[in-house]
């Protein structure tokens, strides 16, 4: 099996391909990544020498680059992870949200229906994607697989274009194909755009701590390795052309998941519960700010067997743990670009 992952190097890709390079030796796993301001070579320092992994430097959106790559791997299987993944960002610039989320994705896809021409009973097109397609939930309900897309940011806008075109190539040409919409991830090596490691980091170095408008937006929150161990029965048990919603039954309103946060920091770093809370500062919110994300994960469970392994206690526990343990990976991704980032997104 040669199996592509695209975007590896990020948060969540880093994670799937740990999985399969250790859990499937007979794999030869190539990690494909552009290393843009979230790709971090750093996040598997530990496998860069296995014997079935390999890492290829380049860009989705390169037709040619990726049509030479598939001719010369004939890959067996993708898992498609690369994105311009975060809102904010999406907000300020658009176009590239459109070029690496939905040509990226369209390019990689007629790369795979080129290279198998039809002859792909045993192939597949694995589309990771997320459940913001879905829109916003108000105060109840949740996304079911077959809720109707409503997506509203430009991120979430290029995922759902991303995911018609997968079904379409599925449609028009019987290309194999699978799709995951999963819930808010979290956990170690996220980079700290998020909400998560921008609260960890901004108390680490006493900054304020921004809150999008009133904090009673809500998200779901899932682990990423549970999110990595779900990608691998999807893509392993998965039922082609289905969809599986992925999510960690575990809604928090914004504000409460930081006020456990900071409590949670102030026990690790010894000092009075409270003191974090006071960083917590009330800023100008999102604009399409999507109030709610709830997630119905009974699919994936009854069909696929897959619940959550951890607690949110126990994760947020473990990720705090490993950002205190993991200063220099920290201090080396919000030195240089993230600075200008930061002070354009948050002045
Ligand atoms: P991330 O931003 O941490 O990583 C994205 C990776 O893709 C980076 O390594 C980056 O270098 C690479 N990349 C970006 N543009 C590329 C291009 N043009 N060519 C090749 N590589 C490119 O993202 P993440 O949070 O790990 O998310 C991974 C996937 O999971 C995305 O498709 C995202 O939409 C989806 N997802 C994320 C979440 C979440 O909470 N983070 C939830 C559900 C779904
Ligand atoms: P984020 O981690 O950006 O994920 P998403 O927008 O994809 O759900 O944000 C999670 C929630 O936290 C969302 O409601 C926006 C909010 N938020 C803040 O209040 N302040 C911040 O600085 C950030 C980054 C997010």
């Amino acid at each position: 099996m040669k199996l592509l992952i695209t975007g590896g190097a990020g948060f969540i890709g880093s994670h799937v391909v740990r999985r399969f390079v250790q859990n499937y030796p007979s794999y030869h796993i190539y990690n494909l990544d552009a290393l843009t301001y979230a790709g971090n070579m750093e996040n598997l320092k530990d496998i860069e020498n296995n014997s079935n992994y390999s890492f290829i430097k380049g860009d989705i959106t390169d037709e040619k680059f990726i049509n030479a790559l598939f001719s010369e791997h004939r890959f067996d299987g993708v898992i498609h992870l690369a994105a311009e993944s975060h809102v904010d960002r999406s907000i300020t610039d658009p176009l590239a949200f459109a070029k690496t989320n939905i040509l990226g994705t369209m390019i990689l896809l007629n790369a795979f229906k080129e290279t198998w021409k039809g002859n792909w009973s045993d192939k597949l097109f694995y589309h990771v994607s997320t459940d913001e397609v879905y829109g916003s939930l108000g105060e109840t309900g949740l996304f079911e697989e077959t809720t109707p897309y409503d997506p509203n940011s430009p991120y979430s806008a290029s995922k759902a274009s991303s995911d018609h075109f997968v079904r379409a190539y599925g449609e028009t040409y019987g290309l194999p194909y699978v799709i995951s919409n999963c819930s808010n991830n979290y956990g170690q090596n996220q980079f700290p755009e998020k909400l998560i490691p921008l609260f960890i980091n901004n108390i680490l170095t006493d900054k304020p701590l921004p809150v999008y408008g009133d904090g009673k937006y809500t998200r779901d929150w899932l682990y990423v390795l549970d999110h990595a161990i779900a990608i691998d029965l999807v893509f392993h048990k998965g039922q082609t052309t289905e969809t599986y919603n992925i999510g960690g039954f575990n809604e928090w309103q914004n504000i409460d998941l930081m006020k456990l946060l900071c409590d949670q920091m102030d026990l690790k770093l010894k000092r009075p519960v409270g003191t974090s809370q006071k960083l917590i500062t009330y800023v100008k919110d999102r604009p399409g700010h999507d109030l709610r994300y709830a997630i119905d994960a009974s699919k994936i469970n009854k069909e696929l067997g897959w619940k959550p392994s951890v607690t949110f206690e126990q994760g947020l526990s473990i990720t705090i743990d490993w950002y205190l343990n993991n200063e220099e990976w920290l201090s080396n991704v919000t030195s240089g670009s993230y600075q200008n980032y930061y002070t354009k997104q948050y002045s």
